[in-house]
């Protein structure tokens, strides 16, 4: 390639980066992924590397990016918060090893520190006297914005520390760096809220925590599910420990979440081959990670070793493989849910992302069409992250060929062509036909789900068929079910239905809670639910309540009151409710109370790790919480067993260290059996 051909190339690669870096720190609206944006910065940093006379102080690579919006108090930090380098294979991690040997051979002597690259924000938190007095965000590294009052709000952010350990001293000022984030599950809680209220449901977790956190208003962030996990200390006026693998354990000792899954290494080598593992445990980590950071363990080695840019020497990013791609959008339909609000997909051309065929994508709400021109034929972007349900992120429109179809919203329910409404106030489009049979398949799926009655072997499509033959016509009719009316249904035996039959009968012994979670109000949750059987013992007590009665339950704010005053008071939740007392479903919250306590694993903590030989992690949870049992993600002094499967992570060595007891499956169940 000419001298020429490269001037042009660099300045259509900084010109590109420098509105890539607007739309993704400025505005929140990327328009590429991150694996795609890295690549593009540095192709351009190998460019200027090969043509140093051609490096201007305009140039991407001279800054990190992101600016301080003006809304907030600008922070100095007290030392520059650096990035990271990027390398995308092994060839690039080795490259980067032999560069800082050449610079210092006590690199050969150090071992390294795996942890996940959380797909988050840095936040830099000033402690005085173990007081956490400023967080800010990063910034363009040097000077941030003053988010204390939001990050306050964050339950994960220690606002004293040490937060439990006495035997640790807490030098008189600490300023710390965390990645502030949110979990993929309570991401998805807080969408199926939203979609539930008719709200706008937000479109992932990155630029809901990057939202959350820049909100003017505290009270805001406060309603959203940010955490964080700390990893480095930026300054301190007292030593702080020598190594990485030291850092974390005095971070979490005072008292700052940690990561669980960082592993340490003695070479280059063992963490090289380590690689493999992390990309396939990817799919198990609760939080988006968009790579693995390995990092010098020798802390005083990594500092000398100094900066490149703004890319500290002595780590270095290893990105995964993007999990957006390109495909055609074939059709939009529209589901109805429980509540009744319309939820537009995408049907694409099948495509695979990181091992699993994607056919399906989420498209929000149509308000989220319009705005992005959605058409049907159109190529559209897609992500798969974690177990979330793949979501559309917007099309290509440079691909059209002019045959794409604009969308109309339908004006009649798909399920049952009732004439749909918008309600004041809410992006969602609703059927409000209470007896659509789409709502009625949803509403009796979420009665027997594994949260609500747990009605072991009534799935998806056998409650389809109760419900299209007409034997189901409220949850209550699930009670009336025969051995005959199943032995009828295509593909029962007579095993089979007498399973379900057996399942459906051990249903009526589940608490309070979980029948008040699996009536389905809106707003009522199983942990709101858990608190309503608590305060008012049956549902003929609950049914009578006002809605002054129901403001004093914690968690219950003036939608949510209304929502379960206006429940009880629909003639035809009335009658299912009078049909399951006479069937006998009619649990009692103060019993349950009462009966906790004698369960075998009640007051015992137990943490996981590995697989187990028998029972996915969720049941293992499952069969602990049944039996009165708390499981958690981490081990600490507090954890009564930590339960063994194959490969376990680093929390094996926690728990040997702590003297934290360690279990097998088996063990677990006998435990649970109060044997
Ligand atoms: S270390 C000197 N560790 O990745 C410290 N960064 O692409 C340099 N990140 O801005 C950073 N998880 O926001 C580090 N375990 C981790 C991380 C991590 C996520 C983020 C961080 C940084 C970005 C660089």
């Amino acid at each position: 390639m000419s001298d020429s051909d490269d001037t042009k190339l660099i300045e259509q690669l900084r010109k590109e980066i420098n509105l890539h870096n607007y739309r993704y720190h400025v505005l929140d609206e990327p328009l590429i992924s991150d694996y795609e944006y890295d690549q593009m910065a540095q192709k351009l940093r190998d460019l200027e590397a090969a043509h140093p006379d051609w490096v201007t102080p305009d140039s991407p690579t001279q800054r990190t990016g992101g600016i301080a919006l003006d809304r907030f108090v600008k922070v100095r930090h007290p030392a520059a918060i650096l990035s990271l380098a990027n390398a995308f294979n092994a060839e690039d991690v080795k490259g980067w090893y032999e560069r800082i040997v050449r610079l210092d051979t006590r690199v050969t002597r150090s071992k390294f520190v795996l942890e996940p690259k959380i797909d988050g924000l840095t936040v830099v938190l000033h402690y005085e006297d173990g007081v956490f007095v400023q967080g800010a965000t990063r910034g363009d590294g040097e000077v941030g914005e003053d988010v204390t009052a939001n990050l306050r709000t964050v339950k994960a952010v220690p606002l004293r520390i040490p937060v439990h350990e006495e035997d640790v001293h807490v030098p008189s000022r600490l300023v710390v760096r965390a990645e502030a984030f949110i979990r993929l599950k309570d991401f998805e809680r807080l969408n199926k809220k939203l979609e539930e209220e008719g709200e706008k449901t937000y479109l992932n977790p990155r630029n809901t925590a990057a939202g959350s956190l820049r909100q003017l208003d505290p009270k805001l962030t406060g309603t959203r599910p940010l955490t964080i996990l700390a990893y480095a200390i930026v300054d301190s006026s007292e030593r702080t420990p020598a190594t990485q693998w030291e850092l974390l354990e005095y971070l979490r000792k005072l008292g700052f979440p940690v990561t669980d899954i960082a592993e340490l290494v003695d070479s280059i080598d063992q963490a090289v081959a380590k690689i493999p593992e992390w990309n396939e445990r990817r799919d198990r980590i609760p939080f988006e990670v968009d790579g693995v950071v390995i990092k010098l363990n020798d802390l005083d080695v990594a500092n000398d070793l100094g900066v490149s840019g703004k890319d500290p020497r002595g780590a270095i990013a290893l990105k995964y493989p993007a999990r957006e791609i390109s495909t055609t959008l074939k059709e939009i339909r529209v589901n109805v849910g429980r509540t009744g609000v319309l939820a537009p997909y995408a049907v694409l051309s099948p495509v695979e992302i990181g091992g699993v065929v994607v056919k399906q994508a989420t498209l929000h709400n149509f308000d989220f069409i319009a705005e992005k021109d959605i058409r049907e034929g159109d190529h559209v972007m897609i992500k798969r992250a974690g177990d979330v349900i793949p979501y559309v992120i917007g099309p290509i429109k440079e691909l059209r060929n002019g045959s794409e179809k604009p969308y109309e919203p339908p004006s009649k329910c798909p399920s049952c062509g009732q004439p749909v409404e918008h309600l004041e106030g809410e992006v969602a489009w609703y059927c409000i036909n209470v007896g659509c049979p789409a709502q009625l398949v949803r509403n009796v799926e979420h009665f027997v789900s594994r949260e609500a009655m747990d009605i072991d072997g009534m799935g998806e499509k056998i409650v389809e068929l109760v419900v299209s033959k007409g034997l189901v016509k409220d949850y209550g009719d699930i009670y009336k079910l025969t051995r005959a009316d199943l032995l009828n249904l295509e593909g029962f035996a007579g095993k089979k239905a007498d399973n379900l039959l057996d399942a459906i009968e051990e249903s009526k012994q589940q608490s309070l809670a979980r029948l008040i979670t699996a009536l389905g109000i809106r707003g009522v949750g199983e942990v709101l639910a858990g608190d309503l059987a608590e305060s008012f013992g049956d549902l003929e007590e609950l049914s009578k309540v006002s809605i002054n009665d129901l403001y004093r339950v914690e968690g219950v704010g003036p939608n949510i009151a209304k929502s379960i005053y206006d429940w009880f008071q629909n003639p035809r939740n009335v009658q299912v409710i009078d049909k399951l007392r006479s069937i006998g479903v009619w649990p009692r919250g103060a019993k349950e109370r009462v009966n906790k306590a004698s369960l075998p694993l009640f007051g015992k903590t137990f943490v996981i790790t590995g697989t187990l030989p028998n029972l996915p992690r969720d049941q293992a949870e499952q069969l602990i919480a049944q039996n009165g049992g708390k499981a958690t993600d981490s081990v600490s002094r507090a954890t009564s067993y930590l339960v063994l499967g194959e490969n376990p992570g680093s929390k094996l060595d926690r728990a040997r260290a702590l003297g934290v007891p360690i279990i097998d499956e088996a063990a677990l169940r006998r435990m649970a059996e109060g044997k």
